[in-house]
């Protein structure tokens, strides 16, 4: 069985997750989904990255402890990802034994094969990001990436030696189209590698931050956050003690991350595991950001938020989902507006989606008092048609998922749904019943039931919820999670007889003002 390990980036705590967050779950999670519809053997991890210097200012600022900070933090989130129908099989956080043993084992390692070393550390420090800086980086004098005043630090640390695997890096970049995506990002990180690499600074003395996993030979050191972080993909595998899980699902078929972060994971992260005679995780996959109305970046520290636990209880989890996907392009930037979302559910999902689902159970109610009709053989070039249509959909799915394509992976549905409305504009079976054609009206009542089971399986990697309540709708009585993505390219699965269950209407309009 194929084998297909999923991870988001793991989520800093000093604050709610917000709508850039949902994005990133949310593609991660149609991605699981997509795959277990395939039959393969999924994990899909998140979790959250609770040590660093932002995590334990917030919880300062907070006035508690910071374990309590955290929790306080860990806990709606996880509500929140069970609201969106985030399906992951393990959540990981870094402040858990397991993880902090795995990242202790990793210093350990790296130390006894001489990957690591002890110097003076002097340099110019971002504590929000968490960042050392090179002078020449600097603008103005302040860090590059938040804009805020850089502090100069003098300590003595322990450093990886990164450098040396400079050229290792490029020709593993290079050898593997696949590993960075997109490619503007791989040109990004090998023009970065154009100037020489500088060993990286691994360790935070505790005088300066207590808040991190301890140096196992080095006791007034902790990890510097991003180091302990990046383990988290092999730590909530089990490295070193779990070997049949760690062999099972490493190296990671993807991890799933925004652009501001794509250094970390492309350069830091492959030369760690390298180091270590670790393989590199098979594809790293950078998104671009949600923008507020005047085009910045969503951010916790530039305040201007989206909050999702509003959005999702003006509107539903699934029309959030289904915006994010559909919205922008993976890779791109996008802006998010409620306006925009409140016009997708209307039009994509009120009348396309909801409004086939409706009309069809309201005239299987009515012709066929609410059973599916067999279908009786008569032909035409229209139903031909949408069955071509229909056959067509997984090649097309598949094409578009293999480059997460989210957006082209909906539109192909959509085309059969808007297909199949038109369908029935043009059959129009309610002359066919005053007309006693009941031949003709039971095929395409049953060519309808049938696109409809296709939609909803094809559907249910993106609107999960809304997908099983279409199910049910439709009454099929096997599980919806049974279903299987070769089930999409067949035609006659539904069985006659079927008692369907009209339901209220799965998404109702909302008025725009
Ligand atoms: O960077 N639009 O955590 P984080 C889209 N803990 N995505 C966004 C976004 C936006 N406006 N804002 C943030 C961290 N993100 C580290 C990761 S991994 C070993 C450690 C994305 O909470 C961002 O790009 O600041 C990143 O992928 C994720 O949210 C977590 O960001
Ligand atoms: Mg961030």
């Amino acid at each position: 069985m194929k084998k297909f390990y999923v991870t988001t980036s793991i989520y800093y705590v000093n604050a709610k997750p917000h709508i850039g967050h949902c994005y990133e779950s949310t593609v991660a999670d149609a991605l699981a989904r997509y795959h277990r519809l395939k039959g393969e053997d999924v994990y899909f991890l998140t979790g959250t990255d609770e040590h660093g210097q932002k995590v334990a200012k917030a919880a300062a600022e907070a006035g508690i402890t910071t374990q309590a900070f955290v929790d306080s933090v860990v806990k709606p989130s996880l509500e929140l990802w069970k609201v969106l129908s985030i399906s992951y099989d393990d959540f990981i956080r870094t402040t858990q034994e397991r993880h902090i043993k795995v990242v202790q084992l990793f210093f350990s390692r790296l130390h006894e094969k001489g990957e690591l070393y002890e110097s003076e550390y002097k340099g110019w420090y971002c504590a929000s990001c968490e960042a050392f800086w090179p002078e020449g980086q600097l603008e103005e004098g302040s860090c590059p990436e938040c804009k805020r005043q850089v502090e100069q630090i003098t300590e003595k640390n322990w450093f990886f030696r990164m450098s040396k695997y400079q050229e290792w890096l490029i020709g593993y970049i290079k050898g593997h189209p696949d590993f960075i995506k997109p490619e503007s990002r791989k040109n990004e990180i090998l023009s970065f590698l154009e100037q020489p690499l500088q060993d990286l600074c691994v360790t935070r003395p505790k005088s300066r931050l207590e808040w991190g996993i301890e140096i196992p030979f080095s006791r007034d050191h902790v990890s510097y956050v991003w180091f302990d972080a990046l383990i988290n993909y092999i730590s909530a595998l089990g490295y070193a003690g779990d070997e049949a899980k760690f062999k099972r699902y490493w190296p990671a078929d993807i991890h799933i991350l925004g652009k501001d972060i794509i250094r970390f994971h492309t350069v830091f992260w492959p030369i760690m595991l390298h180091a270590l005679g670790i393989e590199p995780p098979v594809t790293v996959f950078a998104h671009g950001h949600w923008l507020d109305g005047k085009g910045r970046k969503m951010s916790k520290s530039l305040g201007n938020i989206v909050d999702p636990v509003e959005m999702i209880k003006k509107y539903g989890p699934d029309p959030l989902r289904y915006f994010l996907l559909s919205e922008i392009p993976y890779g791109h930037d996008g802006l998010f507006s409620e306006e925009a979302l409140v016009s997708r559910l209307n039009t994509d999902l009120a009348n396309d989606m909801g409004n086939l689902l409706n009309r069809t159970l309201t005239m299987i109610e009515k012709y066929f008092g609410s059973m599916i009709p067999a279908a009786a053989g008569t032909k035409g070039a229209v139903d031909d048609e949408l069955k071509a249509l229909a056959a067509a959909l997984p090649d097309k799915m598949d094409a578009a998922m293999s480059e997460l394509d989210f957006p082209a992976a909906l539109a192909s549905v959509w085309e059969l749904i808007n297909r199949a409305n038109k369908y029935i504009e043009i059959q129009a079976p309610w002359k066919l019943d005053k007309e006693g054609k009941v031949d003709r009206l039971s095929d395409i009542i049953y060519n309808l039931t049938e696109v409809l089971r296709i939609v909803t399986i094809a559907v249910s990697s993106y609107i999960p919820a809304s997908a099983e309540k279409m199910w049910s709708q439709l009454g099929i009585t096997e599980p919806l999670s049974k279903a299987r993505f070769s089930d999409i390219g067949k035609w006659g699965l539904i069985r006659a007889g079927t008692k369907t269950n009209k339901g209220q209407p799965l998404f109702p309009r909302i008025e725009q003002k």
